[in-house]
This record gives structure tokens, C-alpha cells and sequence, in this order.
């Protein structure tokens, strides 16, 4: 329990807080204190609730009141099954079950926990699960109140072509899941017109639909006739089929997912052009025959879309984007990533989109910081509204479209600059001093960036005489008086001339540097995977983030300092990726071993120096360990990890390719 305490402020507050009302408390009654620390309970994140829940009895009864559990979901994976706790009187909203087979045990498994969460459940996922029709009708007979359900990758339930095809069935259904507003087949091979047609129909209050990967039929007489007799097939799904189901269902529908499927020109006209159907979102990743003239219609008659994304359609063009800049008003999510055709012409134009919160453009190779600086900073309300962006792989954008970004958007939320080559520590003094509420950030292949930008240093093009200068006579001239940010300026000219170990040391003791990645206090997520020419100097100073749940710092120079730094900083992780950090031995391992308690994945590939004692320290500290990475690691044996995956319960996926450096 003592090293929970320090888990987190909130929590320390919460912690506070309770004893108090505890001494208070025992001469009441015990629901009262229930509600209090339930009451609590409320303002610590999921991952904290987990690890609150566990310190007694009081608390876990606390946390499982049902407004705790809205945002939980309870995922078992068919592996796990077999240990799969008991779950008294718990009720949840969402479960994931996981690749189950049609065994007798998995079965039980399911109809169980289907019985015992029952009328509390509210999305239910069975993905990839190999059921028999009889299954799934007897455990979904048991969720009256679902309003979300995931068949994708079912495709036992769909083979047989006879789901649902006994009437009984459809009228027991119909009852329970009159509620459903989101259904996905996804990646169902085998779904048909039939089964399609009668599963949509005991969802009759459906809003949101996912049909990606498919492998709709497209056939140009079937659909063309609109308004004709409908020839369900019984063994392909038809996209005729599917718009005679859009148009009957066309008021109620908000939402469709028709990714990965050879959507054309023609087919998104039919669909948009449906009376009655104004659609919220629309997601098309991946359709790679849309052009821009089936864009063009989309433009005109789906006005009311808030989200789209077209990632991945790499016929559209900036016609594409011109279109949807100046039709629609309401879009808050646009995600256009690997739409390689666009370039800053059409990019300037999202200036006039005044609703737009999240924006993806990565992989757009065309784009530069000139389009990005008139199209997102030139926008009427970016400053108030964006929260996410994503410019992944865009490698002509500079920092001056980072620096003139950070003026603009407080409130950004996630930032994906990763593989932006030419970024310098200019952009990262700029994004430690700004950007105040990022959650998540990722620099991974920013190669430019140096020690000094983590530590919020600036170098002058004198900045290495000067380094030496300070500190012999004790009057350093790097303090605040001379000036509060700018002290160094990046150095020009000279190559390799950077400031050395001592030099940065030095400086560190002078100066208040107020551009430290360390200020980006909320800091969830940090990617700085391959960003080579940064090592322990910095990392071991600036890697304190009492939130942080996932680092990346595969493929960075880093030593057994840095481990030790994160181990001892930064009490939220769950996930850590060291891969190719070749110089990290046993005792970092066994640090992350100890000091992390809630990691639950592990990205060790490739360090060469670890060996079994690591695998020891893993097995006998790690109770949260779920994925592991060995792979490539010479010196573990296989058997090792052979022997830690039978003695690690909670344990469900292993890489270890060429482990022992055997084949
Ligand atoms: C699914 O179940 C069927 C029937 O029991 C079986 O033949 C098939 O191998 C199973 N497939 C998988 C992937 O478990
Ligand atoms: C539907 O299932 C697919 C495949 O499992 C998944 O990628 C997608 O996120 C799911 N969509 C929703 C809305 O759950
Ligand atoms: C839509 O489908 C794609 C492709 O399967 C999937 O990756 C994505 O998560 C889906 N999106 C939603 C919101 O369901
Ligand atoms: C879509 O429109 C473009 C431009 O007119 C055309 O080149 C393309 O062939 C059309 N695609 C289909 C599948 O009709
Ligand atoms: C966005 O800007 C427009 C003016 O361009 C304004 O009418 C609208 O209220 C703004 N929206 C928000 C959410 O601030
Ligand atoms: C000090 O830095 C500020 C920006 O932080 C800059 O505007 C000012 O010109 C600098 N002064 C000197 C003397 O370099
Ligand atoms: C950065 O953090 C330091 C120390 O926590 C603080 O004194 C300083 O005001 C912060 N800088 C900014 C610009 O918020
Ligand atoms: C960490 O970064 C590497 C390199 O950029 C990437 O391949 C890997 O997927 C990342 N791992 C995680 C868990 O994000
Ligand atoms: C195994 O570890 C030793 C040090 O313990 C190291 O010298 C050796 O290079 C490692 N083996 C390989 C194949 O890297």
C-alpha cells in the first residue's frame, strides 16, 4: 500500500480525504461511507481506480457502483478463459470477449458472464469468436438492455448462411435487442444478403453501421433500378442490397463505416444522394476508386457530417479538400492521412472549416509549412476549438509552422509529429513552453532534436565559448538577469561542435530553464523512439510524468541512468518500449521490475545484453504483465521464457522470435 500512496496527487488527496471522513465515519453507517469514497472514486482516471480499488474491501465494493463501471470494459481473451476470476455480483456495461472457440468450456464462459452481467450490459463485443447460431442466441436472450454489439470477424456465425433463419429465434431477438444502436460486421467473409437482412432486421433501432472489409458485391443492374423488387442473395452481400436497406432505414441512421470496400464513383453518389439520409459520419478508409466527383456529391447532400475520414483514398485530390472546406460547416473530425494527391493549394483552404477539432494529414508528402500555417493557423476558430493533430511523415514541415501553431492552440490535447525530419529544438522549446494540456506526444524520427531542446536550453552561435566561459569564475553569465529564455541560439556553421556532457552538467545548475519537456505536466503518452542524438543527459533529467502511461524509446542511445530515471519517476506507466537499446543489462530491467507496478507491456527486442536474471526479475515483480517483446535477444534462452509465460498467469501475448539467438 505504501507505494500506492504515492500514485498519484489526485489520489493522495483522495487518500486524505478518506481517512478523514473514516475516523468520521465509524460511528456512521458503512453505506454512507461507501457513497463517499464512490463519490471520490469519481475524479481518479480508470487506471488509478483500478489500483484504488484494490487497497480493501471498502474500496473495491466502492468502485464497483455502476456510475464507476460506465467507462470500465472487461475484455477476456479466449487464452485467459480458463482463469477467468469470479465476478460476484459485478455489474459492467461493456465486455469483450475475445476469439473464443466453440468448446463446451468457452461456451460456458460466455453464458456465463452473459447471465451474470445481464440487464446491466451495454455493449457487448464478440469479435472473432467462433460461435454456433445456437450460442449466440441463447446469450444474447440474455442482454435485454444492449445498445452496442461486435460481430466483426465472426465468421463461423455467418457460415452456415442459417443465422437467425428459424422464426422463433427472430422473435425472441427482436425483443432484446430492440435497443441496438450500433452494430459491427466487420470483416465478416461470409455474410450474405439473407443474413445481413435479418440480423439488421431484429436491430430495427439501428444508427450506426459498420460494413468495412466486407466484400460487398458490386454489380451495376442489381442497384441501378431503385425502387425494383429486391433479390436478396443467399450467398453474396450486394451493395443493392445494402442501399434498399439504407433508404428504409435512412432516418435513424447517423453513422457508416464502409471501409476497405471498392466503393466507386457511382456507389457513394447512390448512397448520398438517399432521401432522408443525413449522416453524421461517414468513414471510407482505405476505398481506393473514390474520386474526387464522388466527393463532389457527398458535398452536396450530406451536409450535417461531422466526421469523415477518407484516409487512405488515394485517388482524392485538393478538389477534394477545396470541396469539403467550403461545404462543410460542420465537420468537426477530418482525417485525410496518406491522401498523398493533396498539397498546400487545398490545404490553406481548411482556414474556413469552423468547427474543425481533430485534423489528420499524415503521410501527405506534398505538404509544407506554408499550406499548414494559412490553413490551421489562419483558421477563424482553431485557437478555441482543435484539440487533436496529427502531421505524421509530413517531412517538409519546419518549425516555423510549430512555432506559429504553438501560438494558436492552447487547448491542443495530441500531437503527432513524427518522422518531421527537419524539426529542430526550436519547436520543442516552443511546445514545452505552450502547449499546457498535451495528453500525448510523439516525436519518434525527429532525428534533429539534441539534449538541449528536452532541457529547454537554447544555444547562440557563440553558445560554445560561452559554455566554457561560465561557471570558473562563479558569475555565470547564463542566468535569468540576461535573459529569461534565449540564452544559447543554435549553434550554425561548425558541425560536432556540440556542448559537452560537462558543459550541459554546468548549465544545469545555473540556469532556471523554463522550456523543460518536463513542464508538459499531464503528459500521458511520449514518443521519442529514434530520435538519435538524444541520451541519458537529458532523458534522466526530464522523464518525470506522474501521469505518463506509455514511453517509446526504442532505438535511443540510452543507458541503465535513464531506466532507473523512469522507474523512479514515473509511478503511472503501463506501457514501455525499449527496443534496441542495446545498452541496457539486467539491473534496468529488474528496476522496471520493482518500480513500476502497473506495467502491463514490455518492448525489450533486441537488447542483447539482457539475459535470464531479467526474465527472473519479471517473473517475480511484474503482476500486471501482459505483452511481452524478447524477440532478437541472444542472450535469454528460450526455455526461460517458455517457463515465464506457464508461470505468469496474466501473461497473453509473448514475442520472442529468435530468442536465444536461435532459428
Ligand atoms: C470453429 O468451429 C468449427 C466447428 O466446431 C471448427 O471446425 C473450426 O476449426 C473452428 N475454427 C476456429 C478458428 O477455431
Ligand atoms: C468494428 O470492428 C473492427 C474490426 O474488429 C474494428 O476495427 C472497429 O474499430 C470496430 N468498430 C467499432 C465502432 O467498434
Ligand atoms: C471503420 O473501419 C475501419 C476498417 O476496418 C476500422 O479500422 C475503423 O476502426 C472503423 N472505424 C469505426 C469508427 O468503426
Ligand atoms: C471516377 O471519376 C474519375 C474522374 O472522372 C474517373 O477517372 C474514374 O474512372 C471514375 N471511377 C469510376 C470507378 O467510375
Ligand atoms: C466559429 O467562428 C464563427 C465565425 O467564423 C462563429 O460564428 C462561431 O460561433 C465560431 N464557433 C465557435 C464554436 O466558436
Ligand atoms: C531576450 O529574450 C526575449 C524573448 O524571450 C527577446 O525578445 C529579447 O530580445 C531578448 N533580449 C536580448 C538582450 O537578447
Ligand atoms: C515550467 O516549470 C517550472 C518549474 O515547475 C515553472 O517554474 C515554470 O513557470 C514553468 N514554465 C512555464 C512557462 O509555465
Ligand atoms: C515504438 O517506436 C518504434 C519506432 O518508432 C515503433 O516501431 C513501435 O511500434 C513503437 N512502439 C509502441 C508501443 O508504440
Ligand atoms: C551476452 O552478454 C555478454 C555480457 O554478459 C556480452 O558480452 C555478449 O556480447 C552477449 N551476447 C551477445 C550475442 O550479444
Amino acid at each position: 500500500m505504501a507505494e500506492m500512496l504515492c500514485v498519484n496527487l489526485v489520489m493522495c488527496h483522495a487518500i486524505k480525504i478518506f481517512l478523514l471522513v473514516w475516523t468520521f465515519a465509524c460511528y456512521t453507517d458503512i453505506l454512507f461511507l461507501l457513497q463517499i469514497v464512490t463519490h471520490i472514486m469519481r475524479f481518479l482516471s480508470v487506471s488509478d481506480r483500478k489500483e484504488a480499488s484494490q487497497v480493501c474491501r471498502i474500496w473495491y465494493e466502492a468502485s464497483l457502483d455502476p456510475i464507476l463501471q460506465k467507462d470500465i470494459i472487461i475484455r477476456f481473451h479466449a487464452l485467459t478463459a480458463n482463469n477467468m476470476p469470479q465476478l460476484p455480483h459485478r455489474k459492467t456495461s461493456h465486455l469483450i470477449m475475445d476469439q473464443f472457440d466453440t468448446s463446451n468450456s468457452a461456451k460456458s464462459v460466455m453464458l456465463n458472464s452473459c447471465k451474470n452481467f445481464g440487464e446491466s450490459l451495454q455493449s457487448l463485443s464478440l469479435k472473432a469468436s467462433n460461435l454456433t447460431e445456437s450460442t449466440f442466441v441463447e446469450l444474447l436472450t440474455h442482454c435485454k438492455n444492449l445498445k452496442s454489439l461486435d460481430l466483426s470477424c465472426c465468421n463461423s456465425l455467418f457460415m452456415s448462411g442459417k443465422l437467425l433463419e428459424r422464426n422463433s429465434d427472430m422473435q425472441a431477438l427482436r425483443k432484446t435487442l430492440k435497443d441496438v444502436k450500433k452494430l459491427n460486421l466487420s470483416s465478416v467473409r461470409y455474410l450474405s444478403d439473407a443474413t445481413f437482412n435479418r440480423i439488421v432486421t431484429v436491430c430495427e433501432n439501428l444508427e450506426s453501421l459498420s460494413l468495412s472489409s466486407s466484400q460487398i458485391t458490386f454489380n451495376g443492374e442489381v442497384y441501378l433500378k431503385t425502387g425494383s423488387t429486391k433479390c436478396a442473395s443467399s450467398s453474396l452481400l450486394t451493395y443493392g442490397n445494402i442501399l434498399e436497406y439504407v433508404r428504409i432505414q435512412a432516418p435513424k441512421l447517423k453513422s457508416l463505416n464502409l471501409s476497405r470496400n471498392s466503393l466507386s464513383n457511382e456507389s457513394l453518389q447512390d448512397l448520398v444522394r438517399i432521401k432522408d439520409l443525413n449522416l453524421n459520419e461517414l468513414i471510407l478508409v482505405g476505398c481506393k476508386d473514390i474520386y474526387d466527383e464522388g466527393i463532389a456529391d457527398l458535398c452536396q447532400h450530406q451536409k450535417s457530417l461531422r466526421l469523415l475520414d477518407l484516409s487512405g483514398c488515394i485517388e482524392v485530390s485538393d478538389g477534394c479538400v477545396g470541396l469539403i472546406s467550403s461545404n462543410l460547416g460542420n465537420l468537426e473530425t477530418l482525417k485525410i492521412n496518406k491522401c498523398r494527391r493533396v498539397t498546400d493549394s487545398s490545404i490553406q483552404l481548411l482556414k474556413h472549416m469552423s468547427s474543425l477539432q481533430v485534423l489528420e494529414l499524415s503521410e501527405i508528402y506534398q505538404i509544407s509549412s506554408t499550406g499548414l500555417i494559412k490553413g490551421i493557423c489562419g483558421n477563424v476558430n482553431v485557437s478555441v476549438l482543435l484539440t487533436h493533430l496529427n502531421i505524421n511523415c509530413c517531412s517538409l514541415v519546419q518549425d516555423s509552422f510549430i512555432l506559429s501553431l504553438c501560438k494558436v492552440v492552447p487547448h491542443l490535447v495530441h500531437l503527432d509529429l513524427g518522422s518531421c525530419f527537419p524539426l529542430t529544438d526550436v519547436s520543442i522549446h516552443a511546445i514545452s513552453r505552450s502547449l499546457k494540456c498535451l495528453r500525448y506526444l510523439r516525436l519518434a524520427w525527429c532525428k534533429e532534436i539534441t539534449d538541449l531542446g528536452l532541457l529547454g536550453f537554447e544555444a547562440t552561435e557563440t553558445g560554445n565559448k560561452e559554455i566554457h566561459n561560465h561557471g570558473d569564475n562563479g558569475n555565470c553569465r547564463c542566468t535569468r538577469k540576461y535573459n529569461s529564455t534565449t540564452i544559447f541560439r543554435k549553434p550554425t556553421g561548425i558541425k560536432n561542435k556540440t556542448p559537452s556532457t560537462t558543459d550541459i552538467e554546468a548549465l544545469m545548475q545555473n540556469v532556471d530553464n523554463f522550456n523543460k519537456l518536463t513542464n508538459l505536466s499531464g503528459l500521458r503518452h511520449l514518443d521519442l523512439s529514434s530520435c538519435s542524438k538524444l541520451t541519458d543527459l537529458s532523458l534522466t533529467q526530464i522523464l518525470k510524468f506522474k501521469e505518463l502511461q506509455s514511453l517509446n524509446l526504442s532505438m535511443v542511445h540510452i543507458k541503465d541512468a535513464t531506466v532507473f530515471a523512469i522507474a523512479a519517476n514515473n509511478p503511472s506507466l503501463e506501457f514501455l518500449a525499449l527496443a534496441q537499446c542495446s545498452a541496457i543489462t539486467d539491473a534496468a530491467v529488474e528496476a522496471i521490475a520493482k518500480k513500476i507496478p502497473r506495467l502491463s507491456s514490455l518492448d525489450v527486442s533486441s537488447c542483447d545484453l539482457l539475459t535470464e536474471e531479467s526474465i527472473q526479475h519479471l517473473q517475480k515483480h511484474c503482476k500486471r504483465l501482459r505483452c511481452l517483446d524478447v524477440s532478437f535477444c541472444s542472450n535469454i534462452s528460450a526455455e526461460s521464457v517458455d517457463n515465464l509465460e506457464n508461470n505468469v498467469k496474466t501473461l497473453h501475448t509473448v514475442h520472442k522470435r529468435l530468442v536465444g539467438g536461435t532459428f
